[in-house]
């Protein structure tokens, strides 16, 4: 990882992985070099974008942070708390850029993909695309499935089930390398439960 980037993770350290999604920021850090290598994209844009998009949940309480977790709550108070975390992770993220002067230019697309990593329908631009994709790739890793698993008493098929007709859904994922990833890592799912069974 280039030296910049490497000094950006540093300094959020301490605002990552805030919503009980220990080992986030790390994993789908990686999904995007992973997409990268394939799918090409500007690096000065997605790495940081990546790095930083979720640190805005260290601003909200611990009752706001759990509300997307929450089954009782309406899909309207799922919505104001993820645009709270994006606005506090566009707000952290421009003071971290400037005191690590990031290039002008550059500042203003990463926050704009940050400012609605969640909640944009579509896709505006390659790198916007694959910083999305590697986002949404947690859900399909070790740590994101198994979390899922035990947060919302799935069994292991309703949950693979679930992933896969994500992968199928129009503008879940924006490259088709994220949606190779996400089968390879629901087979890898897989036989890790059957070996689980034996
Ligand atoms: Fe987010
Ligand atoms: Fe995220």
């Amino acid at each position: 990882m280039k030296e910049i980037f490497e000094k950006i993770r540093k300094l959020v350290l301490s605002y990552q992985d805030k919503r009980d999604d220990k080992g986030h920021a790390e994993i789908v850090t990686s999904y995007a070099f992973k997409l990268m290598k394939s799918e090409e994209g500007n690096e000065n844009v997605i790495v940081p974008a990546i790095i930083l998009h979720d640190i805005g949940w260290s601003q909200l309480t611990k009752d706001e942070r759990m509300i997307i977790f929450d089954n009782s709550a309406t899909k309207d108070e799922k919505l104001e708390v993820n645009y709270k975390h994006q606005d506090a992770s566009v707000k952290l993220s421009k003071n971290i850029l400037n005191k690590v002067n990031y290039p002008q230019n550059l500042i203003n697309e990463i926050l704009e993909i940050i400012s609605q990593h969640d909640t944009r329908d579509g896709f505006i631009s390659k790198n916007e695309g694959l910083v999305r994709d590697a986002d949404k790739l947690w859900r399909f890793s070790k740590t994101g499935f198994t979390d899922d698993l035990i947060r919302n008493k799935f069994s292991f098929q309703q949950l693979y089930n679930k992933l896969i007709n994500n992968i199928k859904l129009q503008d879940f994922f924006y490259s088709d390398k994220a949606k190779q990833i996400a089968y390879d890592e629901l087979e890898i799912r897989k036989k890790d439960c059957n070996n689980d069974k034996k």
